[in-house]
């Protein structure tokens, strides 16, 4: 059986490649899902364009469905995004395709000399709005600087109303269906996505989002999982990601060697329950970072559990906060818990590492052995602390 170009509108293919079985990207994120890498073969009156290639894996597979439409030429290859998941297989195109043109901002070229050697004099750099006629049909580009690169640009197709935005708007979701089935999937795929990558720059996003609202969109193709046929649906998603306010919502983070911290885990999350706020639990242990990240975006509270190791906080825990000050997400609030056995400098060490986060600073709870009443006492007093701050939220 042969690799199929699939249509999904006349003259527009999908040309892309589902990576069922990737389960980590850049070494780092976990894919439960899998992915695709989605590509785009637009046929024009007089002109033929392609909008982003595949990540070198699935090159083969990529080429394949290209081939399925006899193409002779392609003038374009528009690449919206220098990232190899999607530019890896530029230069197996432009070989394939000697006349064709690689259509990218003034960023990009470089990117793409430098990252995939592909020679100056095959890439010409496009301007923000800019448009490039295919015949009776437009392709309008529009810079979109930090998706979650420098380079980034969206593509729109004016005649059918459809927007290419590479990674933006995208999940790692591998289905065999090309379009959106099964929203709430998409949801939790397309906001660990958000959250793993684009969080940081979501100011950048708000823009982005604000800079749409003037385009009619039928249609939402991304480089990355199904294809959105109600582009409202992640639209609205992005806006309460990105531009919400944070919700009710505590994210805790811990690791517990000998139970100590587990307990007072434990205690203030009942507490906090009690409350009437949400708590997303995470055992440093064998969690999945993916989820922490995705909990992260929703949070007004970060309350991070440590036992004291090495006189510091556990190397687990301080990844995770690592990991929380790389995601700048939109908390309001953050404070520390744990234990220690003789002594040490786990809050110091862990309030160093956050420096990104615009957080106001709540009371430590750091205990010595086994919790006793008043430590849970404290506790308590941190739960109401923190259930009277959510109450400005809104
Ligand atoms: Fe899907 Fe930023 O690459």
């Amino acid at each position: 059986m042969t690799m199929q170009a699939r249509q999904i509108k006349p003259g527009i293919y999908w040309v892309g490649a589902i990576d069922w079985d990737r389960r980590l990207f850049d070494e780092l994120i976990p894919l439960p899902d899998g992915t695709s890498y989605n590509s785009y073969l637009i046929q024009g009156s007089q002109k033929t364009a392609l909008v982003d290639t595949s990540d070198p894996r699935t090159e083969s597979i990529f080429l394949e469905r290209l081939d399925s439409l006899n193409i002779k030429n392609i003038d374009y290859i528009v690449t919206n995004h220098a990232e190899q998941d999607h530019s890896g297989a530029l230069p197996a195109a432009v070989t394939k395709y000697p006349q064709a043109k690689v259509l990218c901002t003034a960023k990009c070229k470089p990117m793409l000399m430098d990252m995939l050697r592909i020679p100056e004099d095959r890439i010409t750099a496009v301007a923000d709005r800019e448009t490039v006629s295919l015949g009776d049909k437009t392709l309008e580009f529009l810079h979109a600087a930090w998706v979650h690169w420098p380079e980034t640009m969206l593509t729109y197709l004016k005649e059918d109303r459809i927007l290419f935005p590479c990674d933006f708007f995208g999940s790692h979701l591998a289905a065999s269906s090309l379009y959106v089935t099964d929203e709430g999937r998409v949801y939790e795929s397309a906001k660990r996505y958000y959250a793993e990558i684009m969080m940081p720059f979501r100011t950048n996003i708000e823009r982005h989002l604000e800079m749409l609202k003037v385009y009619a969109i039928d249609m939402i193709a991304p480089s990355h999982g199904p294809i959105h046929q109600k582009p409202q649906f992640i639209m609205d998603a992005y806006r309460d990601w990105a531009v919400a306010p944070p919700k009710n919502v505590v994210v805790l983070p811990y690791i517990s060697m000998h139970g100590s911290t587990r307990l007072m885990v434990n205690y203030l999350v009942e507490s906090l329950a009690q409350k009437g706020v949400t708590v997303e639990q995470f055992d440093l242990s064998d969690a999945d970072i993916g989820k922490l990240a995705m909990a992260l975006v929703d949070a007004a509270t970060l309350v991070v559990g440590t036992p004291t190791a090495l006189v510091g906080p556990h190397p687990k825990v301080a990844y995770a906060a690592f990991l929380a000050n790389a995601l700048r997400p939109k908390l309001r609030f953050a404070t520390v818990i744990g234990s220690y056995g003789w002594g040490g400098r786990a809050v110091e060490d862990i309030a160093k590492m956050i420096p990104n986060l615009k957080v106001e600073l709540l009371p430590t709870v750091m205990i010595k052995g086994l919790p006793r009443p008043e430590d849970f006492q404290a506790l308590e007093t941190l739960a109401a602390t923190i259930a009277e701050k959510h109450k400005g939220l809104a």
